[in-house]
């Protein structure tokens, strides 16, 4: 009885890899930019996004965590890429490599950088790496590869709804921060099938695919914004005793979850359509905003422009 259930449930995580070609050489390939943007704690604002320090330290603590995820993409993706028999979804792998490579790299300087605005990176940082060390890397193959395709979906509604709320960020004169988030956010929406196509091509199996979301959801969802409200506590407890601090820590939750225009709030229903069962990442067509973006951002004038320093595809490598 017992081992016939669980024999019964072990089934539900069956690979079902999804047969039917996708034709890879239709998409357009994914470059691999390089940005120096050199971060200075002392320039750095933390109310840049929109005035609210609460919701600034959200993303803060996003960009301590994220590059621990970042690094669970890059090893899962080289893991699986050998795996791979179509030589551009090979080419589309490295591409998304290069580019977390580079998130996380760009990242880790601005995380030293808000050290000098007593934020609590050393802590976060132990935190996150025994996190990631203990128990995400130390998951199945399988299930890494249904966890990254999970986080690649939560960072690609991110950056839809910032690429539709561009004037979000506009709302401070710090200029380096901004390009940290549009150009990653620009990226982030760019590589958004890869890991997905990965997952389904080399497994497919949907249980897992649920699992994995979930898996996503609690980390990004639970752990990130538990440790952000923390932030100020550890930073500056004294602050908490003024109604200045409480009346912009409700206005930032309010930014980050309302379900009306919040970032996570008002998205919950895009999240959650990763798990229709015939869910793939590009029903939700962004080329429109992308191709506005990338235009705007990286032209003379635009965000990105004075920080870029070049970019190259990868070449496609024969199987
Ligand atoms: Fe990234
Ligand atoms: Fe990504």
């Amino acid at each position: 009885m017992v081992t016939s259930t669980l024999k019964k449930g072990l089934s539900l995580f069956k690979s079902n890899p999804i047969t039917e070609q996708i034709d890879f050489a239709s998409k357009k390939s994914i470059p691999i930019r390089h940005l120096a943007i050199g971060f200075d704690g002392k320039q750095i604002d933390l109310s840049f996004y929109m005035n609210n320090q609460f919701a600034t330290i959200f993303f803060a603590t996003l960009s301590v965590f994220l590059t621990y995820g970042e690094d669970l993409v890059i090893e899962t993706a080289r893991h699986h890429r050998d795996m791979l028999k179509d030589p551009i979804l090979k080419q589309r792998v490295t591409s998304l490599i290069g580019q977390e490579a580079i998130h996380s790299k760009l990242h880790n300087e601005f995380n030293d950088a808000i050290v000098d605005l007593d934020y609590p990176v050393r802590l976060y940082r132990f935190l996150g790496e025994q996190f990631f060390d203990h128990i995400f890397l130390r998951f199945p193959q399988p299930l890494k590869l249904s966890l990254m395709a999970g986080i690649e979906h939560f960072t690609a509604v991110l950056a839809e709804y910032m690429m539709a709320h561009e004037q979000n960020f506009y709302f401070s004169d710090d200029a380096k921060t901004r390009a940290l988030w549009m150009w990653h956010m620009l990226e982030e929406s760019e590589h958004k099938d890869v890991a997905y196509d990965v997952y389904q091509t080399l497994n497919g199996n949907y249980a897992l695919r649920v699992g994995g979301f979930f898996l996503a959801y609690f980390t990004i969802l639970g752990l990130i914004p538990f440790s952000a409200t923390m932030v100020p506590l550890l930073r500056k407890p004294q602050e908490l005793f003024t109604s200045k601090f409480w009346r912009d820590a409700r206005r930032g939750v309010k930014l980050i979850f309302s379900p009306k225009d919040g970032v996570f709030g008002s998205t919950q229903g895009r999240i959650f359509d990763y798990l229709r069962p015939d869910f793939h990442p590009n029903d939700h067509d962004a080329t429109e905003y992308f191709e506005y973006y990338e235009k705007k951002l990286l032209s003379e004038g635009g965000a990105l422009h004075p920080f870029f320093v070049k970019e190259f595809t990868p070449k496609v490598q024969a199987a």
